[in-house]
């Protein structure tokens, strides 16, 4: 869907939606399609780009906020059609800062031992909660899916990971309905996105410079330690904020925000996987992961690639 689609089913343009967030283009998941259809072609490839088969997993944690179902949780539908059926399998929610969240469970989980290789999936439809007739929220949201294999070994791969979270800042984004408080009058059970953008952006960018902060402080590390910023992608101005913060330019920077918009937990992941794919994420690299959404919930992971 480019900005001249929604060009035509509401009082928006391009240019506008360009200049405030960086978005020419996202992608709608088509009729029917769900989350865990998104996330099973994701999980197919990541499990392939590892060398792996899909009986090599030993555990499942997926990040949504737009399950297919209340339950069973997204991780066993997708453990099923995967076929490694008896490994653990759940789901995490928390919203954009989702996958940065399951990330983090299951570095715990080979960090112990408990797991050896674990696939951790970022997917959503978002455009299923996402209100048409709100342009100030309609023209950022989409679907989309992306995963990792973590695999152990003798050298971290993820150096360290920080995660945090503020309840108290809830009116500023969610989800008008659920399961148990009920749906608006009206609503036919429909939930939608609601967000105070200029409020949301001015505490995302003070939390995201907080976490550069704290993932550089803990680890000892000076700002020229990073070789590629991998952030969540809701606008292109929180992200030259962050890498401002970093003294990182652009160049330096994987944006893939103009082609997906925001795709909540699986923002990340697709980033992540544009920048390995087209060759500037190399073996070796320092790679800085961080992302902030609704709850408020943020986090940032360093990781070695
Ligand atoms: N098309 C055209 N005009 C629009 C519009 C749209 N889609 N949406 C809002 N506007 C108008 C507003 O009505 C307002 O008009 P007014 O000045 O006459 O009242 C004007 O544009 C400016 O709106 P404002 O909300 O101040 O814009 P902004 O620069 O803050 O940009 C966001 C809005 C949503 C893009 C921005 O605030 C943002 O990205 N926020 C954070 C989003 C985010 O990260 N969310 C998810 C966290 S995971």
């Amino acid at each position: 869907m480019h900005n001249t689609d929604l060009e035509k089913m509401m009082d928006t343009t391009d240019e506008w939606i360009r200049e405030r967030t960086g978005i020419q283009r996202r992608h709608y998941a088509a009729e029917g399609e769900t989350t865990v259809d998104l996330a099973e072609k994701a999980a197919r490839r990541a499990i392939e780009a590892a060398g792996l088969a899909p009986g090599d997993i030993d555990l499942i944690v997926f990040a949504t906020a737009t399950p297919d179902l209340v339950f069973p949780n997204p991780g066993t539908l997708l453990q099923a059609r995967l076929g490694c059926r008896g490994v653990p399998a759940f789901s995490v929610e928390a919203a954009c800062s989702g996958f940065i969240y399951a990330l983090s469970i299951a570095e715990k989980f080979v960090r112990t031992g408990d797991a050896r290789r674990a696939l951790v999936v970022g997917a959503e439809t978002l455009t299923r909660i996402t209100d048409f007739t709100d342009r100030t929220t309609a023209i950022l949201f989409a679907d989309g899916a992306g995963a990792v294999v973590l695999t152990a070994s003798e050298e971290p791969g993820i150096i360290s990971t920080h995660l945090h979270a503020d309840g108290g800042y809830k009116d500023l984004l969610y989800c008008t309905g659920g399961v148990s408080s009920g749906y608006e009058a009206g609503s036919d059970g429909k939930a939608v996105i609601r967000m105070a953008g200029r409020e949301t952006f001015k505490v995302a960018v003070t939390m995201l410079g907080n976490s550069v902060d704290e993932v550089l402080a803990k680890n000892n590390l000076s700002r020229s330690a990073i070789d590629w910023l991998v952030p969540h992608q809701a606008n292109i101005r929180i992200i030259q904020a962050v890498a401002k913060k970093l003294d990182l330019p652009m160049e330096r920077v994987i944006v893939t925000v103009q082609d997906h918009g925001n795709t909540s937990a699986a923002s990340v992941p697709l980033a992540l996987d544009t920048g390995v794919r087209d060759g500037r994420i190399r073996k070796g690299d320092t790679l800085l992961l961080e992302a902030f959404g609704g709850g408020f919930t943020w986090g940032s992971a360093l990781v070695r690639f």
